[in-house]
């Protein structure tokens, strides 16, 4: 099963079954992320930074590829809520922007 590993946060370990999105995962490990819309796709706050593994991410949805080409989604950036991993593991950071104030993140 393709891991995540959250860099910021200690360097938590996420395990992200077949077809279950990212937040779907974080939050199956009681990991709180920021989620505002409540995982609709229709804000950014749930946005992970990805330092490695893009590639093994599944296609831009319909919500992503909207944000990335208004410019509030970059090309490092995926949204947590609409994303899954496929074919290997990920390394990413909480971007500063939505970190929440009960969480301690690491460097
Ligand atoms: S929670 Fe709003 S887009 Fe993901």
């Amino acid at each position: 099963m393709p891991k995540l590993v959250v860099q910021n946060l200690a360097s938590r370990q996420v395990f992200v079954a077949q077809g279950q999105t990212l937040l779907k995962a974080l939050q199956a490990e009681g990991i709180d992320w920021m989620h505002a819309c409540g995982g609709k796709g229709r804000c950014t706050t749930c946005r992970i930074i990805v330092r490695e593994g893009l590639q093994h991410f599944g296609p831009l949805t319909a919500a992503e590829t909207r944000y990335r080409n208004n410019g509030r989604l970059q090309d490092n950036e995926r949204l947590t809520c609409q994303c899954t991993l496929e074919n290997g593991d990920a390394v990413g950071v909480v971007p500063n922007q939505t970190k929440l104030p009960h969480l301690t993140y690491t460097a």
